[in-house]
């Protein structure tokens, strides 16, 4: 029956053309990998601040090993909640300016325990188009309506608000800070006023933002000017903090809500003690190098720079992750593939995970990325995509 199941799924996906399989890396996550064998650089990560194997961060998650052992032992509410963790969330809780954070085992867990706990079946989520998948299934399993407005359209956030405020329902306003597939970031301050306007919650998801934009790296909140404003933070251990999980940062009241009612909190082992130890060492070395994220942002800004000296597009981004839209998916694995016999290793995107007709490149420079290996980078880009034209596909 399993082979019945697969063949027809695989094959269908196939004819799509967005068959997916694994590609295994050796060594540490830094500007170069291996794959294959092979050394190549590495534009495809999300260990933006390359901090996964920083010396202090490895060493905060052996001396939480040491101290703690590797697991948690249980949930946390059930013998699994270590002084470790309550410590680390009083320093996020200050990182935010809030009263209280909470850890999760993923942002994509964090959604699923969040949203949930705020709407329910007679409530509204008014989200953005391109909001992560991980919003998108909260919203799913909370039942609320999903109300969904055109990517970063102020105007028809506003009168998709204005048609179903004024009730009883609660309404939650999921904002991704910076777009995972395009590398913009929402017009926060323009978004947080319209909302609270109306009523609604700000959650404002900054798996991208955390640590790598912003005073401090406090995200694209703090890039925006609204850190005080948003109702709800949830921010990534996993990305530019170069760890594992997530935090909601918020009122006390709201840990509570969540210790009590979050699904994916409750019933799943607390976040393991290296992995709590090594993000405290990235929240700490990131006030200690803020130079890792201003050359990520510099890096960045070089990229787009270049590549546009080559004529090639890369709106909307303005940050860290750098979209070169070709629209075509067969188009954009041979030009990934093709970058990859050149020594450079940039993911080919391609639906569910951006919209139909917009296969991309996601080329993410890290903090330590050379100029001249972003230039090379962009020498590369513009060579291969000239190597398969639009038509060739
Ligand atoms: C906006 C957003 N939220 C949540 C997640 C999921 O985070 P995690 O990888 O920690 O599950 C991602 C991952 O890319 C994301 O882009």
């Amino acid at each position: 029956m399993i082979d019945r199941i697969a063949d027809e799924t695989l094959s269908r996906i196939r004819e799509r053309g967005t068959y997916r399989s694994l590609r295994e890396l050796s060594g540490p996550h830094g500007t170069r990998v291996v794959l294959n064998g092979k050394e190549v650089l590495l534009f495809a990560g999300s260990n933006y601040l390359d901090l996964s194997h920083h010396p202090a961060v490895v060493e905060g998650a052996a001396e939480a090993a040491r101290e703690y052992g590797c697991a948690a032992g249980g949930s946390r509410l059930i013998s699994g909640n270590l002084e470790l963790h309550e410590a680390f969330e009083a320093e996020i809780a200050e990182f935010t300016g809030c009263e209280s954070a909470l850890l999760f085992n993923s942002g994509y867990a964090a959604n699923l325990g969040l949203i949930p706990a705020l709407v329910g079946e007679n409530d509204f989520v008014v989200s953005d188009q391109l909001n992560h998948a991980s919003i998108i299934d909260g919203v799913r399993l909370s039942r609320a309506q999903p109300r969904v407005f055109p990517h970063g359209d102020v105007a028809a956030f506003d009168k998709l608000l204005s048609e179903i405020s004024g009730g009883d329902a609660n309404i939650l306003v999921p904002l991704d800070g910076v777009f995972s597939m395009d590398g913009d970031i929402a017009p926060l301050r323009d978004m947080v006023e319209i909302a609270h306007r109306h009523g609604a919650m700000v959650l404002l998801d900054d798996a991208h933002g955390t640590g790598t934009l912003g005073e401090g790296g406090r995200g694209s909140a703090a890039h925006c000017g609204v850190m005080h404003e948003v109702d709800i933070h949830l921010g990534n251990l996993a990305k530019g903090l170069g760890s594992f999980g997530a935090f909601v940062a918020g009122p006390a009241v709201l840990r509570d809500l969540l210790v009590n009612v979050a699904r994916s909190f409750i019933f799943t082992c607390a976040l393991p003690p290296p992995q709590v130890g090594a993000a405290r060492a990235a929240l700490q070395t990131l006030a200690e190098e803020p130079w890792r994220r201003w050359k990520l942002q510099a890096n960045a800004a070089r990229l787009r720079e270049r590549l546009a000296g080559f004529g090639i597009d890369t709106a909307p981004s303005t940050t860290h992750i750098v979209p070169v839209i070709l629209g075509d998916n067969a188009r954009t694995m041979a030009v990934c593939e093709a970058l990859l016999d050149e020594g450079f290793y940039v993911q080919g995107i391609r639906h569910p995970s951006v919209p139909l007709g917009t296969a991309r490149l996601r080329i993410t420079p890290m903090a330590t990325h050379s100029e001249d290996e972003i230039d090379a980078l962009a020498s590369a880009v513009a060579r291969t995509v000239e190597r398969f034209p639009a038509e060739s596909a």
